[in-house]
């Protein structure tokens, strides 16, 4: 492969610009100011409170699925989606090698071994015509990942998923409002994981939920995410009386009532900010697409991704240049996950010639600046400064 492990970290150090684009930018308007002074002057500020109920009971209706809870990250959500399923200590969970650490943590700190599978050289999700290779009698479960909040090949992980009954885990982290075969992701799995980080779709500051539609796994999360009590039905249910059991172990991972109003205001707007993603999506397909030496990224069939990233792929030797002249040009573009073998902890876990797929599209990807609140102004610059590097090169 043409990109070593030493030039992941540029030698050539980027000017300061006086006004960057930036890579990322929330959007955070007066509702949003409001909702999270009133959560405030209400004085329940401690975890699950009313906002965070709303929250959730706006997430439920808005995915059209049973069961949304809130937590304080994807990580958490993640954690719990297999600590609640319980298996054998050992077992494998097959893993996609160009994703986020926390897809392999929810695993691994469930005492559960990850084996590392390839993804598509053209979008980064997993391949699905490799990962019946990966499976073994010792495999319990699959995860998928939406790259760039493009939906991963749901239908076909989903079948070889049943044919071997393996427990199917769907990291949305990126996904929130994207659409796989005019559904919603976080119907198309066991248990699917959203991020609402500051740098996603809509935030809560930091924050994640776990979806399903499955009242064991969601009644099993609520008490495991509250330290292992069934305080839930405490705050919410008279008939407890003020009384709650430790049932289980758990984690501390609800949510602030704070970062619940902020999640309230954040998702009545959630369609709005998508629109205005695809908006700029679309705009840089346009007025970027007759660079030769750059392609997109394939969008899944049946897929209507949210856009959460915009990436281009760039000739191979070149995108550390690439990245590196357009940053002196204020435009913060950026590289992004690392496979996962390459980094320190996971380098047992295989070789480069083992994830063909990712370290070709890793070796290509750079992203580029996308977000409602990214100028028309702005996205002139993006789009000229990306004309001006690729024709010096
Ligand atoms: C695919 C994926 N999974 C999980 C996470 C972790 O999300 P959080 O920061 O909410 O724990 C991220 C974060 O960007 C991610 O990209």
């Amino acid at each position: 492969m043409s990109d070593t492990f030493t030039t992941i970290k540029p030698e050539v150090p980027t000017k300061p610009v006086s006004d960057p684009v930036l890579i990322h930018k929330p959007l955070i308007s007066q509702e949003d100011m409001d909702s999270v002074r009133d959560a405030l002057a209400s004085t329940f500020v401690s975890g699950d409170g009313p906002a965070c109920r709303q929250f959730e009971k706006e997430l439920q209706e808005f995915l059209g699925i049973r069961h949304a809870l809130f937590m304080n990250s994807c990580t958490s959500a993640l954690d719990l989606a297999f600590r609640a399923k319980r298996f054998k200590p050992g077992s494998e969970v097959i893993v996609p090698n160009f994703t986020y650490t926390s897809t392999a943590l929810g695993p691994l700190i469930n005492q559960l071994n990850v084996r590392l599978a390839d993804v598509n050289p053209d979008n980064g999700n997993l391949d699905p015509t490799k990962l019946r290779k990966y499976i073994n009698p010792n495999t319990v479960a699959v995860v998928a990942v939406d790259y760039a909040g493009n939906p991963a090949e749901m239908d076909q992980i989903q079948e070889i998923a049943k044919e071997s009954n393996l427990y199917l885990v769907h990291d949305t982290a990126q996904s929130i409002g994207a659409k796989y075969k005019g559904q919603y992701t976080g119907h198309q799995a066991d248990a699917s994981t959203f991020s609402f980080h500051g740098t996603k779709n809509m935030t809560t500051g930091e924050g994640g939920a776990l979806v399903t539609n499955d009242d064991d796994l969601a009644a099993a999360v609520k008490i495991m995410r509250e330290k292992g009590t069934d305080k839930y039905s405490f705050l919410t249910d008279n008939i407890t009386r003020g009384f709650y059991e430790y049932k289980d172990i758990g984690g501390s991972y609800v949510q602030s009532n704070i970062n619940g109003a902020l999640g309230v205001t954040q998702l009545r707007k959630l369609t709005e900010m998508n629109n205005r993603r695809r908006e700029i999506a679309h705009r840089y397909l346009r007025e970027l697409g007759d660079i030769d030496a750059i392609d997109f990224l394939r969008v899944t069939e049946n897929a209507e991704p949210n856009w959460h990233l915009f990436g281009i792929l760039v000739p191979p030797g070149q995108k550390y240049l690439i990245m590196d002249r357009l940053r002196e040009r204020g435009i913060m573009a950026n590289v992004h996950y690392t496979p996962l073998h390459r980094n320190e902890y996971y380098k047992h876990l295989g070789t480069d010639e083992q994830f063909p797929g990712s370290m070709s599209f890793f070796n290509r990807l750079l992203r580029i600046p996308i977000y409602p609140v990214l100028t028309d102004a702005e996205q002139t610059r993006v789009i000229e400064s990306v004309h001006a590097v690729l024709n010096s090169i």
